[in-house]
C-alpha cells in the first residue's frame, strides 16, 4: 500500500496487515512486512514464522514507526523451511531496500553464485533474497527502482511476482510480474497492490489487473504500467462485483462453515442470466465460433484437486447429453504426457483461483496444440481466463477456506450448464429436453439448502467418529466422484486416511480393507435412475456389511431399500441422478468440518496446503 498516514486502521501498515489477514489462506507458514517513510533510516521491517498472529504479536511487542509505504507477505515455504529468517520480506542495499515475493526463481542458483563472486553475502536460503540482490545491484547503478525492478525481471526465470520499496523514494512501491498474479486497487490519494483484490476490497473496488511481464509503479497519487522493455503497456481496468463483507465470516465459525452455507447462493447465481426471452442456453462469455464447437470430437477437462472431481461429474453429464467421448486428467499429468490433442479438442480448464500453475501450464499446452479452451474459473482477473480461448466463470464468490466447497458445487453447475449449451448447439437434445433439465438444475438450490438444514445430524455422527484414524467412501457413476471428494476433504481437514473408490471396483481389491467397524460411507443413487445402478450399489453395501463394515449411507428421501443395510442414513431431496451430486456431497463436506473441528483442528487453514498453488 502506498498512502498518507491516515486514521488508525488506515495507515500503510494497518492496510498491508488487513491485506495479509484476508490474504492468508495462500500461505500461512511466516509472514513479514516493510514500511519506508520519511522518518525511517532505511526499511523498518519485522518478519515471524507461523501464521500472521504471531507477526501481529511481535509488532505489538516491537511497534514500527509511521510509514509512506508498506508491503507485506505471507508465504507458502518452497526454496528454505518457514523459519524467521526465510520469512519475507528480504532487505537488500545496506538494508535500504525491501522486497517480497511469491513463485520459485528457477535459475537463482546461478545468480547467486553470480553476485555472490561480486561479494554480496547472503542472510537467507530463498530465491526471494537473490531477487532482492539483482534489484539492489541494479538499483545501485541508476537510482531509478523501476528501471532496477524491470532490469531485474528480465533476468529471472521461474514465476515471480514481486514488490519492492526503497528508502530512497518512501512514496514508491513497484511490483512485477511473471506467471503470478498481481492486482492493483485504484485508491483515491492511496493505490494498493496485491495478489488478489481481496487484499484491498474494503479500501476499492476499483482494479486493475496487469498483464503478462509487466512492471507497476505505484504512489499515492500515481499508477504507471510498462513492460519487461520499460516502453510505457496497458492494463484493463474493472470493478470488483462483491464488496469486503462477502470476505467476512458473517457469525459463523469458520470460513468453510460460511461457505458450506453459501452453496445455495453460490450454485443460484452461477445459473443466472443463462438463458435468453426464447428460453434457448446462452453463454456470453464463451467466444470461441459456433462452428468450432460443432466440430469438437473430444473434450479433455484438466483441472487438480477438488476442481478435478468437478470435471469427473462434468465427464458423465456431458457424454450422456452430447454424446461427445470426455476425457477428465489431472493437469500436471496432461501436461508433461504427450497427449493427443488438436484443433478438434476442446480443453476445459476448471479452477477456482484461475492460478493453479499446474493448470495454467496444462492451457499453454493445449493450445499450443490448437486445441481451444474453456476455462470455468470463480476468480475475476486471473490468469487462466485471461489466456483461455473464453470463459464461463462460476458465481460463488471469494472462497477463502483453503478447502474447497462452494467453488465445486458452483464448477459442476457451471459444467452442467456448458454440456446443456454443447448439446443445444449440435442438436443432440430438443429445446424442450434442455428447458426441462435447466429447472431441474434451477430447483438444486432449494434442495441443496435442504440438505445443509439437516446438517446437525451429520455433524452429531462426525464428532462420535473423532477417533476414527480410516474412512472409506465408495460411490458409483457420478457417485463415485463424490466419494473421492468426500475422502480429500477428509483427508485435508481432519488427516485422517481416507480413501474413495467406484463401489464396484472394491470386489477386484479394497474389501482387503474392510474389517470389523471399519466406517465406509456409499453414496447412493436415486432409485429412480437408470440402469439398475441402485440395486448394484446395494448389492455392495451387503458385500461390506457382511465383512463387519459400519455403513454411513447417503441416500434419497423415501428410498426406504436402503434401511436394513445401513447404520446410519444421511436424507437427501429427490433430484435426477445426473444433477444428485450437488447434493450428496454435502453431508461429506459437513462431516469432515466437524470431524476435524471436534479434533481441534483449523479447517480454514489445515497444515501444509495452500488455497492457490502457485508452483509447479
Ligand atoms: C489446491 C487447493 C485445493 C484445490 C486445488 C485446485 O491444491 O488446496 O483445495 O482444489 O488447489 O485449485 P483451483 O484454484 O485450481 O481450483
Amino acid at each position: 500500500h502506498s498512502g498518507a498516514e491516515g486514521a488508525p486502521g488506515t495507515t500503510p501498515l494497518a492496510v498491508a496487515l488487513e491485506g495479509l489477514r484476508r490474504l492468508e489462506y495462500r500461505g500461512y507458514d511466516s509472514a513479514g512486512v516493510a514500511l519506508v517513510g520519511p522518518g525511517i533510516d532505511g526499511v523498518a521491517h519485522a518478519k515471524k514464522a507461523g501464521k500472521l498472529a504471531n507477526l501481529v504479536e511481535e509488532l505489538d511487542l516491537r511497534p514500527l514507526p509511521a510509514a509512506s509505504s508498506a508491503i507485506g507477505h505471507t508465504r507458502w515455504a518452497t526454496h528454505g523451511g518457514p523459519t524467521d529468517q526465510n520469512a519475507h520480506p528480504h532487505l537488500a542495499d545496506g538494508g535500504r531496500l525491501a522486497v517480497i515475493h511469491n513463485g520459485i526463481i528457477e535459475n537463482f542458483a546461478e545468480l547467486r553464485a553470480e553476485l555472490a563472486a561480486e561479494g554480496v553475502e547472503y542472510l537467507s536460503e530463498t530465491d526471494t533474497e537473490v531477487a532482492a540482490q539483482l534489484i539492489a545491484r541494479e538499483y545501485r547503478a541508476t537510482k531509478d527502482l523501476t528501471g532496477a525492478m524491470t532490469r531485474a525481471a528480465r533476468r529471472l526465470e521461474g514465476t515471480f511476482t514481486l514488490l519492492a520499496v526503497h528508502a530512497d523514494d518512501p512514496e514508491k512501491v513497484v511490483g512485477a510480474r511473471h506467471d503470478s498474479p498481481l492486482v492493483v486497487g485504484l485508491g483515491e490519494g492511496e493505490n494498493f497492490l496485491g495478489s488478489d483484490v481481496a487484499a484491498f476490497i474494503a479500501h476499492t473496488k476499483e482494479a486493475m489487473e496487469l498483464g503478462q511481464d509487466q512492471v507497476v509503479t505505484i504512489t499515492p497519487t500515481s499508477v504507471e504500467v510498462t513492460d519487461f522493455d520499460g516502453n510505457p503497456a496497458d492494463a484493463k481496468r474493472y470493478t470488483v462485483d462483491w464488496d469486503a463483507a462477502a470476505a467476512e465470516k458473517g457469525g459463523f465459525d469458520s470460513f468453510m462453515d460460511k461457505e458450506i452455507h453459501d452453496q445455495p447462493q453460490a450454485v443460484a447465481d452461477t445459473l443466472r442470466g443463462r438463458t435468453d426471452a426464447s428460453g434457448a442456453l446462452v453463454l456470453d462469455d464463451l467466444r470461441i465460433d459456433e462452428s468450432v464447437l460443432r466440430a469438437v470430437n473430444k473434450i479433455i477437462v484438466v483441472a487438480c484437486g477438488t476442481a478435478a472431481y468437478s470435471g469427473h461429474v462434468a465427464k458423465y453429464a456431458i457424454e450422456h447429453w452430447c454424446r461427445i467421448p470426455v476425457e477428465v486428467e489431472l493437469a500436471h499429468e496432461f501436461r508433461y504426457r504427450d497427449p493427443i490433442v488438436d484443433e478438434k479438442t476442446l480443453v476445459v480448464a476448471v479452477t477456482q483461483s484461475g492460478e493453479t500453475m499446474d493448470t495454467l501450464m496444462a492451457v499453454r499446452h493445449a493450445r499450443e496444440q490448437g486445441a481451444k479452451v474453456i476455462s470455468i474459473v470463480n476468480t475475476h482477473g486471473s490468469t487462466i481466463p485471461r489466456e483461455s480461448d473464453a470463459v464461463l466463470y462460476t458465481h460463488a464468490g471469494p472462497e477463502i477456506a483453503v478447502a474447497s466447497t462452494k467453488a465445486f458445487l458452483a464448477q459442476i453447475t457451471a459444467a452442467y450448464l456448458l454440456g446443456l449449451y454443447l448439446a443445444q448447439l449440435r442438436g443432440n437434445k430438443f429445446p424442450d429436453e434442455i428447458s426441462t433439465l435447466l429447472d431441474d438444475l434451477r430447483d438444486m438450490p432449494r434442495k441443496i439448502q435442504t440438505v445443509i438444514e439437516r446438517g446437525e445430524y451429520v455433524r452429531a455422527t462426525a464428532r462420535s467418529m473423532e477417533d476414527s484414524d480410516k474412512v472409506l467412501f465408495l460411490g458409483r457413476h457420478v457417485g463415485f466422484p463424490v466419494a473421492l471428494e468426500g475422502a480429500l476433504k477428509l483427508k485435508e481437514l481432519a488427516y485422517i486416511h481416507a480413501e474413495g473408490f467406484a463401489a464396484g471396483e472394491l470386489k477386484h481389491g479394497p474389501i482387503a480393507l474392510i474389517d470389523e467397524g471399519q466406517p465406509v460411507f456409499v453414496v447412493v443413487p436415486s432409485p429412480r435412475g437408470r440402469d439398475s445402478l441402485h440395486s448394484k450399489i446395494i448389492s455392495n453395501i451387503q458385500e461390506i456389511r457382511a465383512r463387519g463394515a459400519r455403513t454411513l449411507v447417503i441416500a434419497e428421501d423415501g428410498d426406504d431399500a436402503v434401511r436394513g443395510y445401513a447404520d446410519e442414513i444421511f436424507w437427501i431431496p429427490k433430484a435426477p441422478t445426473l444433477l444428485q451430486p450437488l447434493l450428496a456431497v454435502v453431508p461429506l463436506q459437513i462431516f469432515a468440518m466437524a470431524l476435524a473441528t471436534a479434533k481441534g483442528l483449523d479447517v480454514d487453514q489445515p497444515r501444509n496446503l495452500a488455497k492457490s498453488v502457485t508452483v509447479e
